[in-house]
């Protein structure tokens, strides 16, 4: 049983070694951006509430956060573990999960530099029918604009546009970074440092986790 949250600002690479993570620990990941964009997608009540928040960079409300995940995290591929990714974002929202009596084995942040995320939201691409990721010079696809999982048409996320970006940037400092010192205060933090590419980050995870 491992409980994980992988905590960073936009562009971290959350996503990216979720999907690693998950793959070698056998445990889903449960990733609140992914959720959202799918309700959005398709026309959701869920969808519609969060639709103009994500679009302009900004939190979606915790009340419509707390009942997504409380719901997902009852699903039985959960029974084993999961990867949280983009969740918990808030004090109030790490707070509704201890409430709920969800403990975590590690909370670990990448700590990227502001500098390096307009570089890295700015090349990223995403596949819209299976949520891949990739980056144009980082991480291409085999084919270029094409999704290697799926064949699907690789898109650029609305929100990466530089001006959303930077706001999505101050919303991290000011609401997501206090909760590095919750989880500190837990003994459950770790720091990973952003540098070399995605598998160096990995291999940092990996070690944090004693895998
Ligand atoms: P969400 O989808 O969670 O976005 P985010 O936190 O801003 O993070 P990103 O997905 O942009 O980055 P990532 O860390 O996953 O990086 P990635 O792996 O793609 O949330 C979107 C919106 O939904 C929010 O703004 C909010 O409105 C709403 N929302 C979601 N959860 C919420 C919550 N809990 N509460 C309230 N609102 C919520 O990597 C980025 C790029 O870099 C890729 O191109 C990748 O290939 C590349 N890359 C990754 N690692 C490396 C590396 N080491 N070296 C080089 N390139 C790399
Ligand atoms: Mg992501």
């Amino acid at each position: 049983m491992m409980k994980l949250i992988f905590l960073g600002p936009p562009g971290a690479g959350k996503g990216t070694q979720a999907a690693i993570v998950s793959k070698k620990l056998g445990i889903p990941t449960i990733s609140t951006g992914d959720m959202l964009r799918a309700a959005v997608k398709e026309g959701t009540e869920v969808g519609k509430k969060a639709k103009s928040f994500m679009d302009a960079g900004k939190l979606v409300p915790d009340d419509v956060i707390i009942g997504i995940v409380a719901e997902r995290v009852e699903k039985p591929d959960c029974a084993l573990g999961y990867i949280l990714d983009g969740v918990p974002r808030t004090i109030a929202q790490a707070q509704a999960l201890e409430s709920a009596g969800v403990r975590f084995d590690h909370v670990i942040s990448i700590e990227t530099a502001d500098n390096v995320v307009e570089e890295r939201l700015e090349g990223r691409r995403v596949c819209q029918n299976c949520g891949a990721t990739y980056h144009l010079t980082n991480n291409p696809p085999k084919s270029e604009g094409t999704c290697d999982n799926c064949g699907h048409a690789l898109i650029q996320r609305p929100d990466d546009s530089a001006a959303t970006v930077r706001h999505r940037l101050e919303v991290y400092h000011s609401e997501t970074e206090p909760l590095k010192a919750f989880y500190q205060e837990r003994n459950v933090l770790s720091l990973v440092e952003d540098a070399g590419d995605i598998e160096s980050v990995n291999r940092r995870i990996m070690a944090v986790l004693g895998k």
